[in-house]
């Protein structure tokens, strides 16, 4: 299933959405600072664009709703793990815990908004997790389908961000290039 959200045609749709949640994002978080600190700042535009693609959910204070609990979850995935209380680990886990509930509740509601035709079959990862079905036309259980989320929300986000972290630095390491980027942008 994955594929069909990665490859080229897909993401093309994705450009102008991404686009968007980028202008948004330098508004609030970037003009007008003397300095910033890129990588914190990444990782919330690459939450916001996977909170985008695979939920359809855009607004930002329902995003921190999620963030937050991801952020405890991502800080606890490359400690020791030992499930002791006042370890990274196990507050990790706590969170993972609390974000499959936020997730679950989500599904749920998804389910019913596709039943009454008020969402679509197709309009992201999650209503196309919710439509297939295994070789015995099992549909995926939603506490499956919240880890599959969780899963895509951390194989995307370090890695998105720390390709963009790496790019804005280059960037802003060689003024010729980005001269030339800005160029092809406007
Ligand atoms: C620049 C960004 C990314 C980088 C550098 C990256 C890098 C990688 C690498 C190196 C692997 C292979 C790991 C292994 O086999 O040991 C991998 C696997 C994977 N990545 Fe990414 N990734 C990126 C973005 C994403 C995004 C945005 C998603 C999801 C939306 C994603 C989903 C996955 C999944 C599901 C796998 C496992 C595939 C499998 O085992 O069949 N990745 N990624």
């Amino acid at each position: 299933m994955l594929p069909n959200f990665l490859k080229p045609d897909a993401l093309l749709a994705y450009i102008s959405m991404m686009d968007s949640i980028a202008q948004d994002h330098f508004a609030s978080g970037w003009e007008g600072k003397k300095e910033v600190t890129v990588l914190p700042l990444t990782k919330r535009y690459t939450f916001l664009v996977a909170c985008k693609v695979f939920l359809s959910i855009d607004d930002p204070e329902h995003v921190a709703t999620f963030a937050d609990p991801f952020d405890v979850l991502a800080a606890g995935l490359n400690t020791i793990p030992v499930d002791l209380p006042g370890t990274p680990f196990r507050r990790s886990i706590k969170a993972a815990n609390e974000l499959r509930k936020r997730l679950v509740h989500i599904i749920k509601q998804r389910k019913i908004e596709i039943e009454e035709n008020k969402a679509s079959p197709t309009q992201d990862v999650l209503s196309h997790m919710l439509s297939v079905t295994d070789e015995n036309g099992q549909p995926m259980t939603e506490i499956y389908i919240a880890d599959k989320i969780i899963a895509l929300l951390i194989a995307g986000h370090d890695t998105a961000s720390a390709v963009l972290t790496c790019i804005l630095k280059f960037l802003s390491q060689l003024p010729h290039i980005y001269s030339e980027v800005l160029k092809g942008t406007s």
